[in-house]
Parts: structure tokens; C-alpha cells; sequence
């Protein structure tokens, strides 16, 4: 095949979601596009960079709660559980997981097919003997779980503070699905965020090395190569703001000048100063995160938070259907 057929070939084979998302959210007023689009290959690895930041508290503060949480999970958790890891990306934290609870079965489920593969192979291979069932899947979308588990008691991992990457609203929506899908009894260990002084939570989007900035932008490249794109990316630049209202993070790429461009043949054009919002992390006070998770189906059991309540790690149970009075 010749190079421009390949080229072609490439944008009729694009997801036709992503384009959706990428031609709605740009026709759209304020434009958005959605979060999820970010985690193509180079994007995921992009984010494992940003977990590393000295900026970017979140990951090495959940790692140190799970440390301490580590005996007393053992504990708690069921013997023979299956862990079910939404959004399982590299799977840096899982071991510490794993150690503590020795689960029956493990399931991490993501949205970059290759990124899931690899690191499950290579979690197979530190914990030999353990069945390890990845799902290629967008778990907003929920798929059904391995036959392999269906009778174990389920553990569900969400860590990372992905939750308050959706509004309340979908949040919500997303631990009832959870609370469905893992079924009665489960469990749920997620971690959720703080809202601390900005001077802290700026920098951690917006870190001095550009990282955060170059997985921002590369929504844009993404959308050049994939939806066959004019999009000037040197133009757009990486915003980081905190809307205090609605206790959030917000990325945004904003144009540096007037731009023009066409995705998939179809003209866009910004004013300079306008912007594509990109993300939002929202963070949670202690009742807030609480409130939240019982109106989504989890009664709170159990919280761990480091000395300068800056993330919080909870463990939660199903609600039973009916509960008095
Ligand atoms: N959920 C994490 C957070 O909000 C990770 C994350 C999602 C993130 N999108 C991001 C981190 C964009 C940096 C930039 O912090």
C-alpha cells in the first residue's frame, strides 16, 4: 500500500466516537471535548509522566495511604475477592494492592487496548499463580465482566482521583453503574482529592517542565492524525485554572491568535483568547467526598488520609437495596 493510502485509509478508520465527540465539542459553545479522548498511546504515557511530576501531589500521596492502609485491608477485604480496577492504566499502584489483599482474580479495565495488555503481562508476571482478566472497554460504558469471576466477591479499585474528573452529577451516575455491576456485597477503595490552596493545586496542572501542557496538547496532535486535521497546535496554548465555584481544576487549550483550521474537511475558526475546555478534576472536602459517595450507592467504612489532608483514600461498602427505615 502507498503511504497516502495508508494515510486515508487511517482517517475513515478513525473512531467514529472521536470524531463525533471532536466535531460536536468544536461546533459547541463553550467547546469542549471530552476527557476520555486524551488516552491514545502517546497520551497515557504522557500521563504516567505526569504522575511522576515533583508538582503532581495526588500520585505519590494515594501510593503512601495505600502503604499505610496496606495491613488493614488484608483485613477487611474477603478472602477469596476480585479486584476490578477501573481505568487501570499502567497499574503502578495495584501491586501494594495486591500484596495486602492476595485476591482470588484481578481485573483492570481500560480504554488504551496495547498500554492494558502490557501491563497486565507484566502484573502476571510479579504475581505468578494469579488470574489476571484485562477488559479493553471505556468503563463509563460498562461491559460484562469475565465469566472467570462472576462468583467471586468483587473489590473495586478507582484510584487516582478519576471520579472528580466527572461532575456530580455523572459521578453519581457512574457509582450506581459500579454499585450494579459489582453487585451485592462488593466493595469499592477509591481515592479522591482535597481541596487545598491553590498555590498547591495550580502548579500540579500546570508543572514547570510542560508535561501537563504536552498531554493537553496532544488532544490536538491526536486529532491531526486521526481526523485528518489542519489544527495550527503551536498556536493553542495549556490553561490551568481553579473555578472556585464549582470546586475544580479546569483545563482548557486556548488560542494565542486568531486560528482557522478543518478536522475531517469541516472549517473551525477561534478568536484569540478562546478556548477548548479539556478537563475538569473536581476535589471533595471530607463530607462532601462522603455525601457523594453514599448518593451513589457506597456507605463510606473506612478513610485514610496523610498528615496534611491532601488526599483522602476510602473504603466503601454496597448499600443493601433496602435499608431502614
Ligand atoms: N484524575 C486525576 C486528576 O484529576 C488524573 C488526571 C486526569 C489528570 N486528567 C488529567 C492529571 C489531566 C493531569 C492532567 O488529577
Amino acid at each position: 500500500m502507498l503511504k497516502q493510502e495508508i494515510e486515508d485509509g487511517q482517517s475513515s478508520l478513525a473512531d467514529p466516537a472521536f470524531r463525533a465527540d471532536v466535531l460536536g465539542g468544536l461546533a459547541a459553545r463553550p467547546r469542549a471535548i471530552p476527557a476520555r479522548w486524551f488516552y491514545d498511546r502517546r497520551g497515557s504515557e504522557l500521563f504516567e509522566a505526569i504522575t511522576r511530576l515533583p508538582e503532581y501531589y495526588p500520585t505519590r500521596t494515594e501510593t503512601a495511604l495505600l502503604e499505610q492502609a496496606g495491613p488493614e485491608l488484608g483485613a477487611l477485604a474477603a478472602t477469596n475477592a476480585a479486584v476490578v480496577e477501573f481505568g487501570s492504566g499502567s497499574s503502578a499502584k495495584t501491586p501494594l494492592l495486591l500484596r495486602a489483599i492476595d485476591p482470588a482474580a484481578y481485573v483492570p479495565i481500560d480504554i488504551s487496548g496495547d498500554f492494558l495488555r502490557q501491563s497486565a503481562r507484566a502484573l502476571g508476571q510479579a504475581f505468578p499463580g494469579l488470574p489476571v482478566h484485562p477488559v479493553e472497554a471505556d468503563f463509563l460504558r460498562p461491559v460484562p465482566l469475565p465469566p472467570q469471576v462472576a462468583s467471586l466477591p468483587k473489590l473495586g479499585f478507582f484510584p487516582g482521583s478519576t471520579i472528580g474528573n466527572m461532575n456530580a452529577w455523572h459521578a453519581v451516575e457512574l457509582l450506581r453503574a459500579m454499585r450494579a455491576w459489582l453487585g451485592e456485597g462488593a466493595r469499592l477503595l477509591i481515592g479522591m482529592d482535597r481541596i487545598k490552596p491553590v498555590e498547591v493545586l495550580v502548579p500540579a496542572y500546570d508543572d514547570a517542565q510542560g508535561v501537563t501542557a504536552a498531554f493537553n496538547l496532544n488532544l490536538l496532535e491526536r486529532i491531526n492524525r486521526e481526523l485528518d486535521g489542519t489544527i495550527p497546535v503551536a498556536a493553542f496554548a495549556h490553561r490551568a485554572i481553579w473555578n472556585a465555584h464549582a470546586a475544580r481544576i479546569e483545563m482548557h487549550l486556548e488560542a494565542l491568535r486568531d486560528v482557522e483550521f478543518t478536522v475531517d474537511n469541516r472549517p473551525f475558526a477561534l478568536t484569540a483568547g478562546e478556548t477548548i475546555h479539556t478537563e475538569n478534576s473536581h476535589k471533595y472536602g471530607p463530607n462532601g467526598a462522603r455525601q457523594l459517595l453514599r448518593a451513589g450507592g457506597w456507605t463510606p467504612i473506612r478513610e485514610w488520609t496523610d498528615p496534611q489532608d491532601w488526599f483522602a483514600l476510602l473504603l466503601c461498602e454496597a448499600q443493601p437495596l433496602r435499608t431502614a427505615p
